[in-house]
């Protein structure tokens, strides 16, 4: 679609945090239109904005679902227009399925997207399911093409899998921002200033992620470990510590907590 000379209408349903970053990342795209509707937002620059969700719909395809979830769960089929064959809505919404979605848009054709946080600066981890069987083959590339802005896409079979995803990379951010914390928190203790110990922390991150991504494309972590611990050395001592069996056990748990969440999120069921 980069180079593509159809004129698509990308719709977006609410325009906060995500819904902007989806806005700014597509823009990029050439031949693309946008039509925004947000609560008390009227203009926007190089998009047109919509008065109703009903004008949105006509006017947009495909459509990006970027409201919370109990914000979309508050509106009912009749502020939707009524089903068009070729509409596509892409929801990015937590723990919302597709059968609500269905059911309060009254459209066929979704697709169920788990994105992260650092979509809004396009390195994003996007989760996507949809069923294939009723998209055209040139919808589904089209799809494809727009969830590359976003960062790396991975289509997953099973809906279910969406909420594995969510464990995974959708609450992953936070997991790595909590690890930084920890460390930044050791650095402060051992006497260097809050400002110091987040450029330590935060540049040893990034290296490390760099160093990575200098490996072969199957890496193993293990061995990276196993290079940068000697015998009775200080890694070693704080690998010790920590106990990394345990350590995996416990983020196990943790995440399986969080698969369990998300799923119990995703059968909620409108009557
Ligand atoms: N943030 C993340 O990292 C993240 C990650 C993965 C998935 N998501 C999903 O992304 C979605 C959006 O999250 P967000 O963080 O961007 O939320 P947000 O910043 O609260 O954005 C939602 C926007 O929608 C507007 N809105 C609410 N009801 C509306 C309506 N009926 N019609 C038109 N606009 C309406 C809100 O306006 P007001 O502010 O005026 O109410 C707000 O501007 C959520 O469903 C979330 O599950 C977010």
């Amino acid at each position: 679609m980069r180079n593509s000379k159809k004129n698509l209408n990308i719709g977006i349903l609410g325009f906060g945090h995500m819904g902007e970053a989806i806005f700014r990342l597509l823009k990029k795209i050439p031949n693309l239109s946008f039509n925004i509707c947000s609560l008390g937002i009227k203009k926007i620059t190089g998009a047109v904005c919509v008065e109703s969700i009903r004008e949105l719909v006509e006017k947009s395809n495909p459509l990006f679902l970027c409201i919370k979830p109990q914000e979309f769960y508050s509106l009912n089929r009749n502020d939707f227009p009524e089903k068009t064959t070729d509409k596509i809505i892409i929801s990015i919404m937590a723990g919302v399925c597709i059968k609500n979605i269905k059911k309060i848009t009254g459209q066929e054709k979704i697709v169920r997207t788990m994105p992260n946080l650092p979509l809004q600066v396009g390195e994003g981890v996007i989760g996507w399911h949809a069923n294939k069987k009723i998209f055209k083959r040139s919808e589904l590339k089209e799809i494809e093409t727009l969830l590359l802005f976003f960062g790396k896409k991975l289509f997953v079979k099973k809906e279910n899998a969406i909420d594995s995803l969510t464990a995974i990379s959708g609450s992953g951010p936070a997991y790595v921002f909590l690890f930084a914390e920890a460390l930044i928190r050791s650095a402060v203790y051992f006497g260097f200033t809050k400002e110091q110990s987040q450029q330590i922390v935060l540049q040893t991150i990034k290296g490390s992620l760099a160093y990575i991504d200098s490996q072969e494309k199957n890496f193993n972590l293990e061995k990276l470990i196993a290079k940068i611990k000697s015998k009775k050395g200080t890694t070693e001592a704080a690998l010790n510590e920590i106990g990394v069996k345990a350590f995996y056990d416990k983020w196990l748990k943790a995440t399986s907590a969080a698969g369990k969440r998300a799923n119990e999120l995703s059968s909620y069921e409108i009557k």
